[in-house]
């Protein structure tokens, strides 16, 4: 346990111990109160979402061990990335609410009654509140800390891939919208309307997402996933008969693995 090499920097397995010393003590309280706290969440934002959300920011932190230039100064604090990452989104606020900039400061508040009811040291709570205040898009607080900055890359990737390409669609669907504008699928000649088609939040949000990340290890699986979306585009452009011209940005996303 603990051991440190001449670089400061933790074995990967000592990162795996804590994990799982953490999920012994402190998981299944968690998981029971959350499944009381999200009942209502929408399937794009429920639990497997958060569960999905924790096993990314995990995935995220044993990946660091790996970042040249992070060395042992940056190392994470699972009392503090775990607990963000389980209540990051334990109070919910719909997407298309007046309220949803608001969300992340909710949950963070809402996060520390039901740690402090489960008898969670309470000396980490305000790092806690800040890594779920941060994660959200539209909250826009920086990022303190590498608690905070691993969350947030974690919550950021469930935008990508098979996962964000499903949940984009979904989200989509419950609200309306179109999946596509019919005179101009990709937009060329007008601006993305992602309130209006699912398609567009592609070239609103999604693509530009690998860009925002904050951990080197979050931007190489980010750029994996916009790989996938980017080829869903052009599989779909094909099926439509609508070339599609990808921004400069984005190409060469295509080449990138599914990951
Ligand atoms: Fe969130
Ligand atoms: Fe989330």
């Amino acid at each position: 346990m603990n051991s440190v090499n001449p670089e400061g920097i933790e074995p990967r397995r000592d990162l795996v111990q804590k994990i799982e010393a953490w999920d012994g003590r402190w998981g299944r309280l968690v998981l029971e109160r959350l499944r009381v706290q999200m009942a209502d969440a929408d399937p794009a934002h429920g639990l497997e979402h958060v569960q999905r959300v924790v096993r990314n920011a995990c995935l995220i932190a044993t990946n660091l061990v790996n970042s040249p230039g992070l060395g042992g100064a940056r190392r994470v604090d699972f009392e503090v990335l775990l607990p963000a990452a389980w209540f990051h989104d334990c109070v919910y606020v719909p997407k298309n609410s007046a309220q949803r900039s608001e969300a992340s400061r909710l949950a963070a508040d809402r996060a520390v009654v039901l740690l402090t009811d489960l008898g969670y040291p309470a000396v980490k709570f305000p790092a806690i509140a800040h890594a779920i205040e941060a994660h959200s898009f539209s909250a826009q607080i920086p990022c303190r800390s590498l608690e905070a900055q691993v969350l947030q890359d974690a919550d950021r990737l469930e935008a990508l891939g098979a996962i964000g390409l499903a949940r984009c669609l979904m989200t989509g669907g419950s609200m309306g919208q179109r999946l596509y504008h019919p005179e101009d699928p990709f937009p060329t000649v007008r601006e993305p309307r992602d309130d209006q088609q699912s398609v567009d939040h592609f070239f609103a949000k999604l693509l530009k997402l690998p860009s925002t990340m904050q951990t080197e290890s979050g931007k190489q699986i980010a750029s994996e996933r916009a790989g996938y979306l980017a080829a869903f585009l052009e599989q779909l452009a094909q099926e439509i008969g609508v070339p599609i011209q990808l921004p400069s940005e984005f190409r060469g996303l295509q080449s990138g693995s599914v990951g």
